[in-house]
């Protein structure tokens, strides 16, 4: 059989009769000649465009250098738009959302005459919705990522999205009027891309790097520089070369590709979020990963980067020091070196000849910036499905540390408290936030990196114990215990912590206890069988949905019916 005939859009444009007639006819009225129908492969472009999400607003011209390389190489470019998550507008949070914008992408997939895949992603949730939906259709894919913002500039100083964080506790202490908060803002985001320091959408770059699904150095070329439109178009070229040599996303992300992944994650200090979307992922790909997989893998694995969140620099000095091809080299030795990339080459043959220009952003594995790295799992009667907190952006000082519990039934309760003169609270207490999980926020919002009382701030205490079912931005940083499952909402022990209840955080030995007997742990849930309060149950549409069907954090936060995956096969016509 002939290559072209082999094609899975053949089904449609290499049709007789109606049918052909059909696909091929509307198809023309866009100027396309009938030989690019039936004799190229179709390549779509998979856009997350759109001016709600600013991270994404270049990508209309980004897709066109995407074109550049389909056409180069031979095929058929057709670029298709699918739910856009901007982080910075959507509400309640743009997470409530990812599994919504992975339905769109695989039916979207699976329902046209595609032959292989290309992925723009850019801003945090867009690059997991994606990869997930694209993984349940499982054709020859490729990521493009759309890049870094350049390095943001405030009266002389480099600032990013991280120092949003600090700008706020100034605020609320008097430090920063209004006029100064006004000259932060206008400097922040100077350029097109996503947010400069290593937060959740570096932290996805650099995800789909380390698993092998983009070409070497998507993850920190920033997006005006031109070499982001050079690998653009070259990612154009690889896709139509894949789709000849069948290369589909299921022989790239073996097990092996998800344990790199983590590797280089814990290497670069990535954001706490990769844990809940590699999980996801793994499951659309039918790979088996467990959370305490994350520390397994981290173990061993020092913090080679010194960027914001957990250091100093951004990811454009990332890209000047070599990018991280200049990091997965360091790793290599930790790495399964024989998995293979997109491009068909294994992670030795894309990576043993990386340089790095400056040790001070990149250090090598024997002086490392520092050896605090990775994510943590722990463990205990308050979480007995398991919580995160990401070492290296903690204070060293809280990580074995006893406290008092100062709860918060849920967000709206902590925003009326926190800055209450009256509140009991010190320095040793531990803050704990209720119902901001997955269902009972409902969304699972990033607030977990809650802000420490005025009164405190004003002293000079500048981090505190926080404990949540919620997430935390990728940006923040602070002893942020996270993701605590079960969740307050569906009767997690979390819910049953009373103001003044003593708990233990020790890192070194992954424990998370509340020092309370089992039997009052029980008699307390046994009280609490109502839902929580402000607990709203969705009637209706999608969030009655992700309501019924979300699974808990440790588990990926997928819809239970959209793990796995289906296929490329349409069984049916409908003409
Ligand atoms: Fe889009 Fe940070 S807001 S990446």
């Amino acid at each position: 059989m002939d290559e072209k005939d082999k094609l899975r859009s053949k089904q449609w444009f290499g049709r007789t009769g109606k049918d052909g007639f059909l696909y091929r006819s509307w198809m023309k009225k866009q100027g396309i000649p009938a030989r690019d129908l039936t004799d190229k492969p179709v390549i779509g472009i998979c856009n997350t465009w759109s001016e709600l999400t600013p991270c994404n607003s270049h990508f209309r011209e980004l897709a066109e250098f995407v074109k550049r390389g389909i056409i180069e190489a031979g095929g058929l470019p057709v670029e298709f738009p699918v739910m856009s998550l901007g982080e910075t507008l959507i509400k309640p949070t743009a997470m409530l959302y990812r599994n919504l914008a992975s339905m769109d992408v695989e039916e979207s997939i699976r329902a046209n005459p595609l032959d292989g895949v290309v992925l723009l992603c850019g801003c945090d949730k867009t690059t997991p919705s994606l990869v997930m939906g694209a993984c349940s259709v499982d054709i020859p894919t490729i990521v493009v990522s759309g890049g870094p913002m350049l390095t943001g500039r405030y009266r002389g100083r480099s600032i990013s999205t991280s120092d949003i964080w600090r700008f706020s506790d100034e605020y609320r202490t008097g430090t920063m009027d209004d006029m100064e908060m006004t000259i932060a803002e206008a400097g922040m985001c100077r350029s097109d891309g996503h947010c400069a320091v290593m937060g959740t959408a570096s932290t996805m770059a650099c995800m789909v790097e380390s698993l092998g699904i983009s070409l070497p150095q998507n993850a920190a070329i920033p997006a005006p520089d031109a070499a982001r439109k050079i690998i653009a178009q070259m990612s154009g070229i690889e896709i139509v070369k894949m789709v000849k040599e069948d290369r589909k996303l299921s022989q790239v992300l073996t097990r092996e590709a998800f344990e790199n992944a983590i590797r280089v994650n814990a290497a670069v200090g990535g954001s706490t979020n990769f844990v809940i979307h590699l999980l996801a992922i793994a499951g659309r790909i039918g790979v088996e990963l467990d959370i305490s997989d994350f520390d397994k893998y981290s173990e061993g694995i020092p913090l080679l980067t010194n960027l914001q969140p957990s250091g100093k620099y951004f990811m454009e000095d990332l890209y000047y020091a070599g990018g991280l091809p200049a990091v997965i080299r360091e790793l290599l030795p930790h790495l399964h070196q024989d998995c293979v990339s997109v491009n068909g080459k294994t992670m030795r043959e894309n990576y043993e000849d990386a340089l790095c220009y400056n040790r001070e952003i990149v250090s090598p594995l024997d002086t490392p910036f520092n050896e605090l790295s990775g994510i943590v799992v722990l463990k205990g009667n308050i979480c007995e499905n398991g919580a995160i907190l990401k070492p290296s952006a903690a204070t060293p000082g809280l990580l074995q540390h006893t406290g008092r519990a100062v709860v918060f039934e849920d967000i709206d309760d902590y925003k009326h408290k926190i800055d209450d003169p009256d509140l009991e609270v010190d320095e040793t207490s531990i803050l704990v936030l209720k119902n901001v999980g997955l269902k009972g926020y409902p969304g699972m919002p990033e607030v977990g990196n809650m802000g420490i009382p005025a009164k405190l701030l004003a002293k000079g205490v500048t981090d505190m114990i926080r404990i949540s079912d919620g997430r935390m931005s990728g940006t923040g940083f602070g002893t942020v215990v996270l993701h605590v499952s079960p969740e307050a909402a569906v009767g997690g022990t979390l819910g049953v912590i009373e103001n003044g209840d003593t708990i233990t955080l020790d890192v070194p030995n992954r424990v998370l206890h509340l020092h309370l007997s089992d039997e009052e742990i029980a008699a307390r849930k046994e009280q609490r069988k109502t839902l929580p309060p402000n607990f709203t149950e969705v009637p209706r549409g999608y969030v009655h949905m992700f309501q019924k069907h979300v699974q808990q954090p440790h588990l990926g936060a997928d819809l239970d019916f959209l793990v796995g995956g289906s296929g490329s096969e349409v069984t049916r016509d409908s003409h």
